[in-house]
């Protein structure tokens, strides 16, 4: 059988859960091989086993996008060891949600821009020379939070706002090479990133569901269709967007 993106080699950043684990198995089932890269590599070998006993090939790698100079050296050894990437999916990323005025409130600004802005700049930095070999694709994953604001979350929406900024100014630098980059925008997506903060408040659960027409919360299976077609000869003619896949979130 042939699949969608038979013949090529996918590093999804956090993808050892949510919706970067969803994206990996989703790529492997069209046929491309998959490398999860993680800070938690348990949760990176879980979906590669979940690849592979579906019959793919994938890997698990533990890495922390902020750290330029061990992504620069993962790059390498990806493209010795397995050969170059073709499709890098830009979906690590962290949330915290507290108010200007908490204490916490420096620190969570740093490590938002450090994983949520930096680390797309990190991963795309060093697969540049694979992507313009392989006319790869890059798909990064954004938010509804960059076009709107949620509550208490400031860093993030700060961050997923540069996100969609980054997607242009990368797809028009890279288009003369071949390579197409654009975005995904989740809306709520229950995964862990969001599973305690549900918990803790479930009014903001009430808030985010007045807000989508279509009447349920999200499941990262919902992203994994749009990552497709982002990284597929399907979407041959798109760059530079970013799309929305949020339930209706965006039109009330
Ligand atoms: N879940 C949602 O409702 C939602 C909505 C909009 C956007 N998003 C975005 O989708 C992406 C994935 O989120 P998710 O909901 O699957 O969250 P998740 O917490 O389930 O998964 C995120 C993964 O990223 C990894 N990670 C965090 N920091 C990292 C680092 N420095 N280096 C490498 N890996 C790191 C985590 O270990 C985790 O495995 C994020 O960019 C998030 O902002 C999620």
């Amino acid at each position: 059988m042939t699949g969608l993106l038979d013949g090529h080699l996918a590093f999804v950043t956090g993808g050892g859960s949510g919706i970067g684990q969803g994206i990996a198995e989703g790529y492997a089932r069209e046929g491309a091989r998959v490398i999860a890269a993680d800070v938690n590599l348990v949760g990176a070998e879980e979906t590669a086993r979940h690849v592979k006993d579906a019959g793919g090939e994938a890997w698990a790698m533990k890495l922390d996008v902020t750290d330029m100079q061990g992504v620069q050296s993962m790059a390498r050894k990806v493209e010795a060891g397995i050969g170059p990437v073709s499709i890098l999916v830009n979906n690590a990323g962290i949330v915290r949600r507290a108010t200007i005025d908490s204490g916490n409130a420096i620190d969570d600004w740093n490590d938002t821009v450090a994983v949520n802005i930096t680390g797309l700049f990190n991963c795309v930095h060093s697969f540049q020379d694979q992507l313009k070999a392989t006319k790869g694709r890059v798909i990064n994953i954004g938010s509804i939070q960059s076009f709107v604001h949620t509550p208490n979350s400031v860093a993030y929406t700060t961050s997923k706002g540069a996100v969609k900024n980054f997607t242009i100014g990368m797809a028009a630098e890279l288009a003369p090479f071949g390579v197409r980059v654009n975005a995904i925008g989740p809306g709520l997506i229950f995964t862990p990133l969001n599973e305690a903060g549900i918990q803790q408040q479930p009014e903001m659960l009430e808030r985010f569901m007045r807000h989508i027409p279509m009447g349920r919360p999200g499941k990262p299976e919902d992203i994994v269709g749009p990552a497709i077609f982002l990284a597929s000869d399907l979407s041959q003619y798109v760059t530079g967007v970013l799309i929305p896949s949020d339930g209706g979130y965006l039109t009330v």
